[in-house]
Parts: structure tokens; C-alpha cells; sequence
């Protein structure tokens, strides 16, 4: 599909809490050994007094400074996250609210590690579909630290906190209509069948007034026995992310008719460095455009993409123009694919 589309700007924000390996080793039995030779995940920011909406509101107001617009001119809202600081307002409206972007229409999506390339690809098809201005605002934005155990080595040491923000729009910041002829594509999936590999809970079954006393509550769906706590089966999700992240890169690519050379970088979910090498080799691709800021930040769920995309454009090594996939899998299960010019 040729389209006239431009990720006008970028931007992300991880908190100044850094906690490396050593300091989980202190308070659970792991190590740093097996932390980096497991995951390659070296140490991950934590939010330190800071909320889920702060750290977003701190990410979208970078990618709007590097757009060059004003608030004024975002027509819609999308933010994702597993980590809300409540279920209403939806964050897209404190989002709105606090950067004054006035005329946008807002709303959470909830597709967990996948969420970010979801709202892009849904911002995408308002962009594309609308011959007057349109110009989108995603906000990938979590804080796992209130979601993890830490007493549970097995998921803790995994993840982190972060924000990150793309502008999406059919026009330059300057109004002008952007030139059609770019590459733009999507392909995504889904397996209810794998819920169980990865859950968090919300509320529990109402006791409200009424309620029967000769009916039992339905037993939890999951058998999740972590209580407020995330729980999940590593080696599932490990299984599963090696076969569904080369599939969609592959299917998408095939969607676009574009060859894999053709890409300069893959920009994927961060969750674990052997999970990323894993597919790059089952899909021929040379491992360093398979991008990686694992090291530094940890899983962050949904905020992994923009965040990496954000360090990577400013780093300079993802340049105007280039070719990209941005891919991701997750909690769902869910996983998916765009390949995007940036
Ligand atoms: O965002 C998407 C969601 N998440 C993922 O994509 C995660 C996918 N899965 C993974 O990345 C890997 O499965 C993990 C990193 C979670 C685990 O690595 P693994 O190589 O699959 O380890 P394992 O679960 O098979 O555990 C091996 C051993 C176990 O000990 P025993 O039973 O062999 O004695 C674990 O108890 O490692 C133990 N272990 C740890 N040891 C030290 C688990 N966590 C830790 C830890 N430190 N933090």
C-alpha cells in the first residue's frame, strides 16, 4: 500500500531510578550471571514516586517538541498500557488534559506487549483514510514495578518502567500535505487459547447486596494464584514468541511485496535478547538490524517499541526514510507486525 503518512516526531522518557542486577541479587537468590546470560537485561529504570500518566505526559510532550507542532493540532489520542493509574479517566484524557491538546478525541487500548504497534496501526487507517488534516498522538506508557512480586524471581527481575510517544500525521509540521509513495503495512494475530501464559488481575467477582448466596464465585479463568500480582509461564511465552515474531515479520512483509533486504531495522518488543536473536536467525536477518536496548531498560510491555525507536532515531542510526518493521508479541496472547518508512 502507498500511502502518505510521516512519523513526524518521537519521544521517550525513562525514570532516573536505575537498578541494576546486583540489586535484585540483595533481596532474592539470583544473580547477575543469570539475569544477563537468561535475558541479557543488565539493569531497568523504576518509577520512584512517579505515576503511569506522569511519565507518559513526559514522553508525548518530547515527541510533540520534535514534531514541531502545538497541542492544538492532535486530533486523537491513543494510549497503551497494562499499568493505568485508573480504570476512568482513561489516560488519553489526563494525557489531553495536561498538555492541553484540546481538540483530540482519546482512548486506552489494551493489548499488553503488542499494544504500541496496534494503536499505531489503528492511527495509521485515520491517517490514511482522511484526504483533511489528521494528525495522531500514541502514548506507549507503563510501570510494571507495580505489577511484578518482588519476592518472584521468576518475573521481576524481567521488567521495567518507561514511557514512550510517536506523532503520526498526514500533513508536515508546517501544514503541507505529505508526498504519497510510502510503504506502509500491518498484519496481526491473536491466541485467546494462550490467556493463561501471562495474566494480572483486576477486580474480583462483585459481593454486591444482591448477590445469591447458593452461587458460588466462577472459579478464576487462569487458575492465577499470584493475587494483584503478574504471573507467567517464561518458557510458554518463550516458546511462543520464537515462532509468532518471525511469523509476522515474514507475513508482512510478504503483505507489503517487500524482500527482507530490503529493511534496514527491525525494531521489536524488548523482552529478552535471546528471544530477539532467536528469530532474527530463523528469518535470515543480519542480527544487528534486529534492535536491542534490553540491556539498559529491561521489558517495559508496550512502551519497549516507541522507546527503542525514540533512542535509536536520535542515536542516528535509524535515519529518514529507512525501511522498518516495528514488531511485537505479548499477554493475549497477541503479537503482530507494520512495516513503516520512517
Ligand atoms: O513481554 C512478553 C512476556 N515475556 C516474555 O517474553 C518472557 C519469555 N520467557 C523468557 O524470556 C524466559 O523463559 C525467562 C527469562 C522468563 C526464563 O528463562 P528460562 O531459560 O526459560 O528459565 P526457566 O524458567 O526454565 O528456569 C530455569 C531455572 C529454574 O530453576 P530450576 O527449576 O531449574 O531449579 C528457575 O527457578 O532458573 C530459575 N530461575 C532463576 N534463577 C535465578 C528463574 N528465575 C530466576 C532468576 N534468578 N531470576
Amino acid at each position: 500500500m502507498n500511502t502518505s503518512y510521516k512519523i513526524l516526531g518521537t519521544g521517550s522518557y525513562l525514570p532516573e531510578l536505575t537498578v541494576d542486577n546486583e540489586m535484585y541479587a540483595k533481596i532474592i537468590d539470583t544473580s547477575d550471571e543469570w539475569i544477563t546470560s537468561r535475558t541479557g537485561i543488565a539493569r531497568r529504570h523504576l518509577c520512584d514516586g512517579e505515576t503511569t500518566w506522569e511519565i507518559a505526559v513526559k514522553a508525548a510532550s518530547i515527541a510533540l517538541s520534535d514534531a514541531g507542532i502545538s497541542p492544538e493540532s492532535i486530533n486523537m489520542i491513543i494510549v497503551t498500557t497494562i499499568t493505568p493509574d485508573y480504570t476512568t479517566p482513561n489516560m488519553a484524557t489526563i494525557i489531553q488534559a495536561e498538555m492541553g491538546a484540546e481538540k483530540a478525541f482519546c482512548f486506552d487500548l489494551n493489548a499488553a506487549c503488542t499494544g504500541f504497534i496496534q494503536a499505531f496501526d489503528v492511527a495509521m487507517q485515520y491517517i490514511m483514510n482522511r484526504d483533511t488534516p489528521f494528525t495522531a498522538l500514541i502514548v506507549a506508557a507503563e510501570s510494571l514495578s507495580k505489577l511484578v512480586d518482588f519476592s518472584d524471581r521468576r518475573t521481576c527481575v524481567l521488567f521495567g518502567d518507561g514511557a514512550g510517544a510517536v506523532v503520526l500525521s498526514n500533513r508536515e509540521a508546517n501544514g503541507d500535505r505529505i508526498v504519497s509513495g510510502r510503504v506502509y503495512e500491518s498484519f496481526f494475530g491473536a491466541d485467546g487459547t494462550g490467556g493463561g501464559y501471562m495474566t494480572g488481575k483486576a477486580f474480583e467477582a462483585a459481593s454486591h447486596p444482591f448477590r445469591s448466596t447458593d452461587k458460588p464465585h466462577r472459579e478464576d479463568r487462569f487458575d492465577h494464584e499470584t493475587g494483584i500480582f503478574l504471573s507467567m509461564k517464561g518458557q510458554e511465552v518463550y516458546r511462543f514468541a520464537t515462532t509468532a515474531m518471525p511469523m509476522a515479520i515474514e507475513t508482512v512483509l510478504e503483505n507489503a511485496g517487500i524482500a527482507l533486504d530490503e529493511i534496514d531495522y527491525v525494531v521489536p518488543h524488548q523482552a529478552n535478547d535471546r528471544i530477539l536473536q532467536a528469530a532474527a536467525k530463523r528469518i535470515g536477518l543480519d542480527p544487528e538490524k534486529m534492535l536491542s536496548n534490553i540491556a539498559e531498560t529491561g521489558n517495559t510491555s508496550s512502551a519497549s517499541i516507541p522507546i527503542c525507536l525514540d533512542q535509536e532515531i536520535r542515536s542516528g542510526r535509524i535515519r529518514r526514510g529507512q525501511n522498518l518493521i516495528l514488531t511485537g508479541f505479548g499477554g493475549g496472547l497477541t503479537y503482530g507486525a507494520c512495516a513503516c518508512v520512517y
